[in-house]
């Protein structure tokens, strides 16, 4: 798990003007909360006060108020009221009144939270869908999903060409089809990740407004690729001019436990009909839901949990595997750069039960005043030589 990277917190419309909610990411716990303009805000949700969680109180004004003794904390992190120091003193709050708070944005339906202490201008993006909005296309409400799964694990998962014939009977054969192979991956580097395209071989679409679309055995192509540790998308070309794409933000509650935030597009099935088009779209998550479930049962069952330690030898990999060693590759040069949680001496220290961390946000680098300390990062080291598959 890394810090510096956005990650999707939550599906826009949950969050409601007058409550706060309480999300866990990357092993700790967020309070999200709308001001009076309506603006999301995520502040680390443990009062510096005595421990309350900020999420269990109310909306006042523009601040979150803690249930336990009535601090209110506002966008920026501020404590700007602690009401037992009485009408006179209530707002003369220590500099050490604050809690950390991150940059957060709306987009796609969804809030996204920047969880690490980079400067604006520093920061990897928020990974774009460049059809949003587009003429000739149509997204789907975002979807969202939790897997008892090791959120690498499923990023891995989408970058693996060789599952689809064997999990998911809507592009491959189960592998029943004589002469099965994964083929050439075309590959492109990116800033922050890497894409691909596979050409393979699928049948027919079964269900029944799919199967308007592509009702022949033939090539399919699948684009793939990654945006940081944590983003996916998938373009599946189901026919030249028929194409659906897919973005997932892979958000790490912790190590072992996940959400899955699902942005689905497409270019066909958009009935003029409001009514059809609302089918079709129930169409589309339905569909999206059940081949995400065929992942499912196989990655929560994945052991180890997280890939291996000693990676390069507790596996056999194959060239069908290289975008998962590709991907490796990237976080090991996040490794480089000491943003990984140092997730063991975090259980350790969680074991104790008297020891809370914050997430650093950016304000830890102008002010040296806080109460809780930054969660333990592990030392970076230069990112080690590629791993490579058997015969790649
Ligand atoms: S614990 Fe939050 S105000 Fe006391
Ligand atoms: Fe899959």
């Amino acid at each position: 798990m890394y810090i510096n990277f956005w990650y999707a917190a939550e599906r826009s419309g949950k969050l409601a003007a007058d409550a706060p909610i309480r999300v866990r990411m990357l092993s700790h716990e967020f309070v999200l909360f709308r001001d009076s303009k309506g603006k999301a805000h995520c502040l680390s949700d443990t009062c510096i006060h005595r421990g309350a969680a900020l999420s269990g109180g109310k909306i006042k004004g523009d601040c979150v108020q803690c249930p336990y003794h009535g601090w209110q904390y506002n966008g920026d992190g501020r404590c700007v009221n602690i009401p037992s120091l009485g009408p006179e003193g209530r707002t003369k709050v220590p500099p050490r009144g604050q809690v950390d708070a991150y940059p957060t944005e709306e987009r796609y339906g969804l809030i996204f939270v920047f969880l690490g202490d980079l400067p604006e201008q520093e920061r990897p993006p928020i990974m774009p869908i460049p059809e949003w909005d587009k003429d000739g296309w149509r997204a789907s409400a975002a979807m969202d999903y939790h897997w008892d799964a090791n959120y690498e694990r499923a990023v891995e998962n989408g970058l693996d060409p060789a599952h689809n014939e064997f999990v998911h009977p809507t592009h491959g054969y189960s592998g029943e089809r004589e002469g099965y192979k994964v083929n050439e991956l075309r590959f492109e580097q990116h800033e922050h990740g890497f894409s691909f395209v596979h050409t393979f071989q699928a049948p027919p679409l079964k269900n029944w407004i799919m199967k308007r679309i592509r009702n022949y055995d033939g090539p399919l192509d699948v684009g793939t690729g990654h945006h940081g540790p944590n983003g996916l998308y998938t373009y599946i070309h189901l026919t030249p001019t028929k194409w659906f794409h897919q973005y997932v933000w892979e958000t790490p509650v912790d190590e072992h436990y996940l959400r899955t935030f699902l942005v689905s597009l497409r270019n066909c099935i958009i009935p003029k009909n409001k009514w059809l088009l609302g089918i079709a779209d129930k169409q589309t998550d339905k569909r999206n839901f059940a081949i995400a479930e065929q992942d499912r049962v196989v990655i929560e069952k994945l052991d180890p949990v997280c890939t291996p330690a000693e990676r390069s030898t507790r596996e056999l990999l194959m060239p069908a595997d290289k975008a998962i060693l590709l991907y490796r590759e990237r976080l090991e040069q996040w490794d480089a750069k000491g943003w990984r949680i140092d997730a063991d001496e975090l259980k350790r220290m969680h074991a104790k039960r008297n020891v809370v961390y914050a997430i650093p946000s950016p304000a830890r680098r102008e002010s040296k005043t806080w109460v809780l300390d930054p969660v333990p990062l592990v030392e970076p080291k230069p990112a080690a030589q590629p791993l490579r598959a058997v015969g790649a």
